[in-house]
């Protein structure tokens, strides 16, 4: 099947969308994005991450172009179009195309819409079986990290020094305390069975996986406390993982290159996982 995406308005083969060399997207990393994830063929937590979207949008003042309605719509359009059982969706919208200039452009200037679905093996992922290895790196982002930005340097960086070191996933440092990971939420499990995770703030992305999984645990009788936690607790915790809508729930089997518990995922980010996966199935 060949693969479809969907470009302001229209669904195209891949091969025929181009983006203008003046969108501030391109050049001015000046937009938002999207992940939400496909399991059977349908939207996972869809509503949350629309709602996310509309509020980066409303922060960095960009009309958001769409209703709710139309979102869900386009996505489940382009999901089947692409034949897509178990994946990702992606949405990007910029603050269009107009002269280079830093300032806002005339107001009538649309939105640029950008939308892509990508396979994955996220239940049967065969990393969630092993778990993964992470290691920190220096949190070099800006002070918005609520706002889900596609200015994404500090990520990549630390993404390629995750991959530089074989582990799948950087944990960004500041001050001494994990924010987060570079594309997901970073939790410990500590020796007496709590589940630690940073709070909300402008610091770190408001996960949507993150909510689910503490109102999972929350709904388990699950210990949890919302709190900073350093490198050196986490290096001692006994058990670690991380969210996202990509991989869900994702053990953490060693960080820095010192193992967590015994080497392999803890029973309650299992737990954790399984509780999630049965969310994500019940639609
Ligand atoms: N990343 N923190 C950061 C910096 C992220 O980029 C992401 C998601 C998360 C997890 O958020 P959620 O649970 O809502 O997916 C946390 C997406 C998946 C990405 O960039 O592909």
């Amino acid at each position: 099947m060949s693969r479809t995406v969907y470009l302001n308005g229209s669904f195209v083969p891949f091969e025929e969308a181009r983006i203008p060399i003046m969108d501030r997207g391109f050049l001015f990393a000046d937009g938002i994005y999207e992940v939400s994830a496909v399991l059977d063929g349908r939207l996972v937590d869809n509503e949350a991450h629309l709602a996310r979207l509309d509020r980066s949008l409303g922060e960095i003042g960009i009309r958001n172009p769409h209703t709710i309605a139309e979102w869900i719509g386009l996505e489940t359009e382009l999901a089947e179009r692409n034949g897509l059982d178990e994946g990702v969706v992606y949405m990007q919208v910029t603050r269009g195309v107009a002269e280079r200039d830093f300032a806002f452009p005339p107001a009538d200037t649309p939105p640029s819409v950008v939308m892509f679905t990508q396979k994955k093996a996220i239940v049967s992922s065969p990393l969630a079986e092993t778990g993964a290895r992470v290691i920190t790196v220096e949190d070099l982002r800006w002070k918005r990290r609520d706002i889900k930005s596609v200015a994404l340097l500090a990520q990549v960086l630390a993404k390629q020094a995750a991959a530089a070191a074989g582990v799948a996933e950087a944990w960004m440092v500041e001050d001494g305390a994990v924010t987060e990971g570079s594309s997901s939420t970073a939790f410990i499990v500590t020796k007496d069975r709590r589940i630690v995770t940073r709070p909300l703030s402008t610091a770190l992305l408001p996960g949507i996986t993150r909510a689910a999984v503490l109102r999972l645990a929350s709904e388990a009788d699950l210990a949890i406390e919302e709190r900073l936690f350093s490198v050196e607790e986490a290096h001692d915790a006994a058990e670690a993982f991380y969210t996202s809508a990509s991989a869900f729930v994702m053990p953490v089997v060693s960080l820095d290159g010192r193992t967590l518990g015994d080497g392999h995922p803890g029973p309650l980010t299992r737990r954790l996982r399984a509780l999630y996966i049965e969310m994500a199935r019940a639609g």
